[in-house]
């Protein structure tokens, strides 16, 4: 981890103060000062700020039920942030693993844990994540086969990863998939002629969305040791 971000887990203080306290000497790693920022350093490493050994927070994971029109973004924007809805301190430390559209809804996991979202993001982890999509027309049996295979989307060179699809109703399906390109369901559906009109995600891995629409929680033990394999 970087010497900053060490010290940002292990004491109140702002990104700013970090940064003026470590270029201005205040802080050692093993009894050596390190005026790097960027240095890198292992959670048993010495660590001091003015002599005083820091020992940073656990690390947090968190599952939020996301609504429309609210972006997965640390600050503001056309939309207010998803931040706005956690009422926890620090919250600056935190970042979002796997995005949604503004107008997509359900599960979206927070962490400060950046080991820990690598291996949900990372495409060799092959981690599902469901969602319920509703249509603009009934699913042909064709366009279900070509997406359950693999698809070329619009400007990519190499076909989509193959996806499960369960149909709910004409216009409902539940679509499992281990890729997350950008906008990767909205342009699946797109490339067999039809349109998403709302799409919500329902699961993580194990993980299950079951927080009311704006709540979020915790996840537990079990839950965060699911991705560390
Ligand atoms: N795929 C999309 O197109 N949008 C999302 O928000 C998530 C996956």
């Amino acid at each position: 981890m970087r010497l900053d971000k060490f010290v940002l887990r292990s004491t109140a203080l702002t990104k700013a103060q970090v940064i003026t306290a470590i270029e201005a000497g205040q802080v050692c790693v093993n009894h050596g000062v390190i005026k790097d920022v960027k240095h890198q350093v292992h959670e048993n490493n010495l660590i001091q700020l003015n002599h005083q050994t820091l020992t940073p927070r656990p690390f947090r994971y968190l599952l939020l039920h996301k609504s429309a029109d609210k972006i997965c973004s640390n600050v503001d924007g056309h939309y207010p942030s998803l931040f706005n809805d956690i009422d926890i301190d620090n919250k600056d430390e935190l970042h979002i693993v796997g995005r949604l559209d503004a107008d997509t809804t359900g599960l979206v996991l927070i962490t400060d844990d950046g080991r820990w979202s690598f291996n949900i993001t990372r495409p060799e982890m092959s981690c599902a994540k469901l969602y319920r999509v509703s249509l603009a027309k009934p699913l042909s049996t064709q366009a279900i086969k070509q997406l359950e295979q693999g698809i070329l989307l619009d400007g990519e060179t190499k076909p989509t990863l193959p996806a499960k699809i369960t149909t709910v109703n004409e216009r409902q399906v539940l679509l499992s998939i281990t890729e997350g390109r950008y906008h990767q369901v909205k342009r699946m559906f797109f490339a067999v002629g039809n349109k998403v009109t709302q799409l919500h995600r329902e699961q993580i891995g194990e993980i299950k969305l079951n927080t009311a629409s704006d709540q979020w929680r915790y996840l537990t033990e079990a839950e965060v040791n699911s991705f560390n394999s």
